[in-house]
């Protein structure tokens, strides 16, 4: 079978990756960057890629698909061009800064049947996938709240605020392990370091079902923590992406109320233990799931309405955050 035809557009610290990958999986046709030095450091890399700074010159006719690893002012513009001259899109988290955006991003997607698929790289980490089955089965009871940390001292972005570019990824998790949205959502957070742009945000969401979620958001913080808590009334889980063997800890914990007892609750704790998970890289496995789309077709387009269901979170809570009050 040939490989597809990918153009990819970004080469900067994370879009370094994603080339890679990208180059390991399909034929990479075009590379597109505004930085010329950038630029011919992989015009010398990838011999056989084309190499522009335009990125309107990769949407020829020997390219079937786009990548976007641009920064994210940029995504919503490219990816509407690439959908635009009729080519599958990947584009790097979030694909559109408003919700309007994204919607006119998935209807054009869906008018002309192409893939737009969002870089939610966490939906494709072995280890959530895990948690994913233990919530779907139901070993965890019913699910009450999940919690996410993101935090470290860095790297603190100019053209985002921690809201959107931590926020991305544990929204992306949670809406789909908990498989709705919000029906409120609250954001509070102050722009310690850069006028107008957040570095700290606490948010709370509460969805249709009564179940809750909360993420602690921060480039201030004196801890690394990658980090999301599932409370379930019969079991709980902890994914720690900064643990190397125990990614994925369940603990055998719940409330509990005897019969015999007068309203009193106690709580029942049993082992505590961390299944093995597969270390597979998940830009890999995220990237060959945006191919296999190419090859057999969008399907009913959920990487896209999974992507909207994200950014459209965000515009709420960007409210919330920017009015003091729940949106
Ligand atoms: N999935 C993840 O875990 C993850 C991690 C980090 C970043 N990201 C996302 O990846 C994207 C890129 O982040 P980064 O850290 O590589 O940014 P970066 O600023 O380091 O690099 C961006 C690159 O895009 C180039 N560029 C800018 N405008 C362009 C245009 N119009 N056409 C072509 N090239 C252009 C820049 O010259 C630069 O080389 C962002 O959307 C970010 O949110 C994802």
């Amino acid at each position: 079978m040939s490989l597809t035809r990918v153009a990819h557009a970004g080469v900067g610290g994370w879009g370094k990756n994603v080339v890679r990958v990208v180059g390991e999986l399909a034929e990479l046709t075009w590379i597109c960057d505004t930085d010329e030095e950038r630029l011919t450091d992989y015009a010398g890399r990838y011999p056989h890629a084309r190499t522009t700074r335009s990125f309107d010159e990769c949407l020829g006719d020997d390219v079937e698909a786009v990548v976007v690893a641009t920064p994210v002012p940029t995504h919503y513009e490219l990816a509407k061009k690439a959908l635009a001259a009729g080519k599958h899109v990947f584009v790097e988290k979030p694909p559109a800064m408003r919700a309007v955006e994204m919607e006119e991003l998935v209807s054009l997607a869906e008018e002309r049947n192409l893939v737009l698929m969002p870089g939610h790289l966490l939906l494709y980490h072995p280890g959530l996938r895990a948690v994913k089955e233990l919530v779907d089965s139901g070993s965890l009871g019913e699910v009450a709240c999940v919690y996410g940390n993101r935090q470290n001292l860095g790297v603190i972005r100019s053209n985002e605020n921690a809201l959107w570019s931590l926020g991305v990824h544990d929204l992306s998790v949670i809406l789909w392990l908990l498989g709705e949205e919000p029906s409120e959502a609250v954001a509070h957070g102050t722009d310690f370091l850069q006028d107008g742009i957040e570095d700290v945000v606490f948010c709370f969401l509460r969805f249709p079902s009564g179940r809750i979620a909360h993420m602690h958001l921060s480039w201030l913080d004196p801890h690394k923590m990658r980090k999301m808590t599932v409370v379930g009334r019969e079991k709980m889980v902890v994914f720690d992406d900064m643990e190397l063997e125990r990614k994925v800890t369940v603990y055998e914990k719940a409330p509990w109320e005897p019969a015999s007892s007068y309203g009193e609750w106690r709580t029942r704790t049993g082992d505590i233990f961390s299944p093995k998970i597969a270390n597979d890289e998940p830009l890999k496995l995220e990237l060959q799931h945006f191919l296999r789309l190419v090859a057999e077709g969008p399907g009913d387009h959920r990487e896209a309405h999974d992507g909207l269901a994200v950014v459209r979170a965000l515009d709420r809570l960007t409210t919330s955050l920017r009015t003091g009050a729940p949106a």
